[in-house]
């Protein structure tokens, strides 16, 4: 079968990191435009630092699970296969994906790059830059989380924002951002895919699909006679022209589903 599959933040929700738009998701508590644009950035480096350090804390402690697994084993046995995921975890990888089948659309956390040059490195597991070190405690995990909501640190001062080893400006990570373009190299990867011929099988999971582009990719990718199968517990935009809708949740619905594809 030839096979693309778009994941989002759903898919590791119960691996336990939160979702962006559901209960508890980052942007029910958070004001995205604090922490997730260029503009918060200009601002204040530290508290987008420390936002994202959080986030790479949390998900390094995370384990993929069974709906992560279950798309590395299909990875596998389709004749051809590409994932699009929105997600910036690398929960995808751990399971066994290999990296040349898929594409981190929005970016990987645990990438650092140069917001003026080229440079960029991969994060190692142990983390001591930037220095903010990640909450360990219920209080002082609550009283970050107020510091995000008020999004204004302007009277702290925090040690040294990570600078660009090649031309001193400063580091961001390595994630789009709203307002942003998405990488042409990975937009590439996905077109190419689409041309090569329409998918058997196109499998959404886990995402609003607010975005036009993943709309798009999922119907251009089904073509006319490809099965269409969304997995969320919740309606979406593409909802309606699915050929299936799976409202479980990925790590129970997607193991029954591709042990019998
Ligand atoms: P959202 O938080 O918008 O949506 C998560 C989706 O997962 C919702 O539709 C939920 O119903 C569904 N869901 C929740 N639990 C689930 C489960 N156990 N199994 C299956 N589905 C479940 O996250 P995304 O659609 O990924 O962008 O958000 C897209 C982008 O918006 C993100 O990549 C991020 C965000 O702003 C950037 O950072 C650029």
């Amino acid at each position: 079968m030839r096979i693309l599959v778009i994941t989002g933040a759903g898919i590791s929700a119960e691996s336990g990191t939160p979702t962006f738009r559901g209960k508890d998701g980052y942007w029910r508590n958070f004001d995205p435009t604090n922490l997730a644009t260029p503009k918060p950035f200009a601002r204040d480096q530290n508290l987008v630092w420390e936002w994202y350090c959080e986030r790479r804390h949390q998900i390094r402690e995370a384990k993929p699970n069974s709906a992560h697994d279950a798309i590395a084993r299909l990875s596998i046995s389709a004749r051809e296969f590409l994932l699009v995921t929105q997600n910036v975890d690398d929960l995808h990888a751990r399971a066994g994906l290999a990296k040349e089948k898929m594409v981190q659309i929005h970016g990987d956390i645990f990438v650092t790059r140069c917001s003026r040059c080229d440079f960029s490195r991969i994060e190692p597991e142990q983390e001591h830059s930037p220095s903010v070190t990640p909450a360990r405690s219920d209080s002082a995990a609550s009283e970050k989380l107020d510091r995000f909501k008020r999004a204004s640190l302007k009277d702290e001062e925090y040690a040294e924002v990570p600078r660009c080893p090649a031309c001193a400006a400063l580091m961001r990570p390595g994630v789009v951002w709203f307002g942003e373009q998405l990488d042409t190299k990975k937009i590439e990867i996905v077109e190419n895919y689409l041309n090569r011929g329409s998918c058997d099988l196109v499998l959404v999971i886990g995402t609003t699909a607010l975005f036009g582009y993943i709309v798009d990719w999922a119907l251009r990718a089904r073509g006319e006679n490809g099965e269409l199968i969304e997995i969320n517990p919740d309606e979406t935009p593409l909802s309606s022209l699915a050929t299936k809708c799976i409202r479980e949740p990925a790590a129970i619905a997607l193991p029954q589903l591709i042990s019998k594809l």
